[in-house]
């Protein structure tokens, strides 16, 4: 997968291309990042790219030219692929990706698992704008954007964190990107819910002692457990989360075993288990 992003601070990007799983999946192959400044396509001495807004008021607005060059150039990146339909070394253009524009936006839909899993899953390579500013020339987005995003209902300084929060959760879902290839599969929202409680060494700290069940070996004890624990915290925290599934006879009978464990006085679901 190719994924290439136009912004004004490509330097940001090592957060995401030199640490932790992104930056393995970088080395490993799974993915290749193409990086577009605006800066590099502008002409005059002072490489602008931005001015003033039309009828007034404060802050600057992104020119549409350059950005329009560095899309154009990173479109190209993006839709080409190698002889074999994978990589994309230069040179090697036989055949053409699709490829998806997408600009972070704060107007922008709202980001969940569903979406991220679409795009990792989808068969577009990925073009993604940073704004900066007070955003940019609407032209530009009617002539080049194809998807408005945004990470959550906050104005932040400029769109490469939104696009590095979209790219860190795509790659958690490339096949070979997590050590563990089920890791992904139990996160919170994999399945609708939020995940269970973890716990590791050591087996009690400051009187609080990890839950026995964990401690018995009984993998279906402990499927059957985690899962209780989940549907818990999830009505709890996320009831929207639950509403949005379909009935299920396990999740209602462990839902009302967790409520009778409740109300006799057991520990909640969020309790650590006190010695
Ligand atoms: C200061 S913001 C501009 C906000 C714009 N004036 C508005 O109120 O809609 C600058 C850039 O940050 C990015 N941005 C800010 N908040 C975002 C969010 N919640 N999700 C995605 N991108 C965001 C966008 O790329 C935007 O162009």
């Amino acid at each position: 997968m190719k994924m290439a992003v136009v912004t004004l601070f490509p330097e940001m990007f090592d957060a995401l291309l030199d640490y932790g799983i992104s930056g393995r999946a970088v080395k490993q192959g799974l993915l290749e990042v193409g990086l577009y400044n605006p800066r590099d396509y502008t002409s005059d001495r002072h490489q602008s790219v931005d001015d003033r807004p039309y009828g007034g008021g404060p802050g600057m607005v992104m020119t549409i030219e350059p950005l329009r060059s560095a899309i154009s150039e990173a479109r190209q990146w993006a839709a080409k692929l190698g002889r074999d339909g994978s990589g994309g070394k230069a040179g090697n253009d036989e055949q053409t990706a699709r490829v998806k524009v997408v600009y972070l936006s704060p107007q922008g839909h709202l980001l969940n698992q569903a979406a991220v899993n679409a795009f990792a899953g989808g068969s577009a390579n990925l073009v993604l704008v940073a704004g900066r500013y007070e955003g940019i020339d609407e032209r530009l987005l009617s002539l080049e954007v194809d998807e408005e995003w945004s990470i959550g209902d906050y104005v932040l300084s400029g769109g490469e964190l939104p696009a590095m929060v979209l790219m860190d959760a795509m790659i958690r879902q490339l096949p070979g990107a997590l050590g563990h290839e089920d890791s992904a599969a139990q996160d919170s929202f994999a399945e609708g819910l939020l995940d269970c409680p973890h716990y590791t060494r050591p087996e009690e700290y400051q009187g609080m002692r990890v839950p026995e069940v964990l401690l018995s070996g009984d993998h279906e004890r402990i499927r059957r457990w985690r899962l209780q624990q989940s549907l818990a915290r999830t009505q709890a925290r996320r009831p929207d989360l639950l509403a949005a599934l379909a009935p299920d006879s396990e999740y209602n009978a462990l839902l009302a075993d967790s409520g009778q464990q409740r109300e006799a006085g057991g520990s909640s679901p969020d309790d650590g288990e006190k010695s």
